[in-house]
């Protein structure tokens, strides 16, 4: 099987130089774990590198960039999952933790459990050594700004406004030599979230959802609508059970998702990444724009606009080489 990765920064509208930054780290992100892959590694193992670069990249919500909580914390959840046994780890509402895609990993092959939450993560987490970050490291100016924004400017009538927010969640999905696929999906949630808030993230087959049989899929968006329809088994259920391509499938969800939830008080788009299981990467978003990465037969292809298919050809022998076709 050809090796193939696609990588999301968050379905939403990058605004002015943000645009650039969304650019570079997705691209970044994805040459990492296609690097990976055509070392004939894991897709597990690309997914996760992936996406421990866009975690570390302050200008994504996940990881360094989460957005704050009501009350000027940070909590996190991601979910891993191989498509191969099924087996599938996350946490929800995780502080202090730099990668929380690393510590979704060690749920998934160190306990016997899919999810844990809250200080049951936390604990978890210094069982396994994860060293500890302080919260100001993973809190940006930006979100700082923007949480005493939300608070000034709206108050507490509109607690439940989420319009106004960003949820640029980010997400991987790879397919590796042997044909096996995984997926893995981290965010910081939204601005001014509830304490114990969680989105759609880290529950699998609904912010992703890795079948080798089928395919893998990450979703990136407004948490609690993308729950409401269960995004990614509703195109995996497409591809299952009315044999549409993963391109098809995924339009189509979206666009029963923007139908079904038009007269729900909060109804926001969402965008998806996958590949089946023939390996080609696609993507499909309903909002203004998406950060977006793929690589497969030394290629890389990125955008952030409907459209967009910036082309760079790989440089296999070096660790970070990329040379931009014309
Ligand atoms: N999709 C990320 C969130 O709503 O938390």
């Amino acid at each position: 099987m050809e090796p193939a990765i696609i990588v999301h920064g968050g379905a939403v509208k990058f605004s002015g130089e943000k645009v650039g930054r969304a650019l570079e780290g997705t691209k970044n992100a994805a040459s990492r774990g296609y690097r990976i892959l055509i070392q004939g590694r894991s897709a597990i193992d690309a997914v996760q590198a992936a996406i421990c670069e866009l975690e570390n990249d302050p200008t994504f919500d996940a990881g360094t960039g989460s957005p704050l909580t009501s009350e000027g914390d940070i909590e996190m959840d991601a979910v891993i999952m191989d498509g191969r046994t099924l087996e599938s780890g996350a946490v929800a509402a995780v502080k202090n933790v730099k990668n929380p895609i690393v510590l979704a990993r060690m749920v998934m092959e160190n306990t016997p459990h899919c999810l844990l939450v809250g200080q049951g993560a936390n604990q978890f987490a210094d069982e396994e050594g994860v060293p500890r970050i302080s919260k100001e490291k993973l809190i940006t100016e930006e979100n700082r700004n923007k949480l005493l924004e939300f608070k000034s400017s709206y108050g507490k009538a509109v607690m439940n406004d989420f319009s106004t927010r960003d949820h640029d969640t980010v997400g991987a999905v790879a397919i590796d030599k042997d044909g096996n696929i995984a997926f893995g999906t981290s965010t910081g949630g939204i601005t001014n979230k509830r304490p114990g808030r969680v989105g759609d993230s880290p529950l699998a087959g609904i912010g992703g959802y890795a079948d080798n049989k089928v395919g893998g899929i990450s979703c990136t968006g407004h948490g609690e609508s993308i729950t409401r329809v269960a995004l990614a088994y509703d195109i995996i259920s497409k591809m299952k059970y009315a044999n549409m391509t993963i391109q098809a499938a995924a339009d189509e969800a979206l666009s029963e998702m923007s139908e079904k939830l038009a007269n729900a008080e909060n109804n926001f788009s969402a965008g998806v990444i996958g590949i089946g299981k023939d390996g080609v990467p696609v993507y499909s978003f309903k909002t203004e724009q998406m950060a977006w990465a793929w690589a497969r037969n030394g290629k890389l292809h990125n955008g952030v606009n409907p459209g967009d298919d910036d082309v760079y050809s790989v440089e296999i022998d070096s660790d970070s080489t990329l040379i931009k076709d014309d």
